[in-house]
């Protein structure tokens, strides 16, 4: 008897997200280093059936589409099979950490284990956020998405803060004014998370204003976080999730205590990007 095959969708971070021009058909052409989050994530379970099939359990199941529209069931479609997928979810919607796309990619990966066929069509079709989700480790990322390169990178202690509203990536990006800005430049090799994080102060995530203009609490969460010391704070992807780097060990432990007694209201996680 085969048996449930089941694969973790860990949160997407953007660390940096420039955003270097727009093509003929409107998406932006983009220049992300992008890590994921340790144990962070939602689960998902697919066992063999001969009709796709979609159930959503977890404190985030709330409004997920159970049918077409999740990108869970377009993945067993395009993979060409069928089978009765279960989401245990726990990351927010439309909340820049991929969630959907990290969903389509955990999908995807166990029914390439549970087939034994690998995935065979290109998974940008899926979104542009799909190929890096199923890369699932530290990259950069160009194009609208598709170009992967993997990078080396130090793990980071971070808090994740989502204050629990979604934020539409297309309203971002429309509300964006300057569409052709500098690239990344060369990723160095990082000798520890401190080079890093320095390294990583010195590029940016050209989503914030215009997100900041769609989600004023999004400024409230930063400067939550500055106030907690962070090493470094920012947005990831389109918003309204940031996250805040904290090297030191105790500090990290302190401040997610705080933030979480402060903001009971927000979605907050403190994890490691690895
Ligand atoms: O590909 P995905 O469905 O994740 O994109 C959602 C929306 O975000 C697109 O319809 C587009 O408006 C915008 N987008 C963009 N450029 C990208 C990625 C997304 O303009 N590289």
């Amino acid at each position: 008897m085969i048996s449930a095959t089941k694969a973790f969708a860990p949160a997407k971070i953007n660390l940096t997200l420039h955003v270097t021009g727009q093509r003929d058909d409107g998406y932006h052409l983009l220049d992300s280093l992008v890590m994921f989050a340790d144990r962070v994530g939602d689960r998902i379970c697919v066992n063999p059936s001969d009709e796709i099939s979609l159930t959503v359990s977890g404190p985030m199941a709330q409004c997920v589409p159970l049918d077409q529209r999740n990108l869970c069931w377009k993945a067993v479609e395009l993979f060409g099979t069928t089978a009765a997928v279960h989401l245990e979810k726990h990351l927010p919607s439309e909340a820049g950490i991929g969630g959907g796309s990290s969903d389509a990619a955990a999908v995807l990966r166990a029914l390439s284990s549970m087939t034994g066929r690998v995935v065979g069509f290109d998974t940008s079709l899926l979104g542009a956020d799909v190929p890096v989700c199923c890369h699932a480790n530290s990259a950069r990322m160009s194009g609208i998405g598709e170009v992967i390169e993997p990078v080396a990178v130090p793990s980071l202690p971070v808090i994740l803060i989502n204050p629990r509203v979604s934020v539409p990536t297309p309203r971002v990006f429309q509300a964006l004014d300057n569409k052709a800005n500098a690239p990344m430049p060369e990723i160095p090799h990082f000798e520890n998370a401190w080079g890093f994080v320095r390294w990583l102060s010195e590029q940016r995530n050209d989503l914030e204003p215009p997100a900041m203009a769609v989600q004023p609490v999004i400024a409230e969460v930063l400067s939550a976080l500055a106030g907690c010391n962070a090493d470094l704070v920012r947005m990831s992807g389109s918003g309204a999730t940031c996250f805040g780097i904290f090297l030191d060990r105790d500090l990290h432990e302190v401040a997610a205590k705080e933030l979480r007694a402060a903001h009971p209201e927000w979605w907050i996680q403190d994890t490691h990007l690895i």
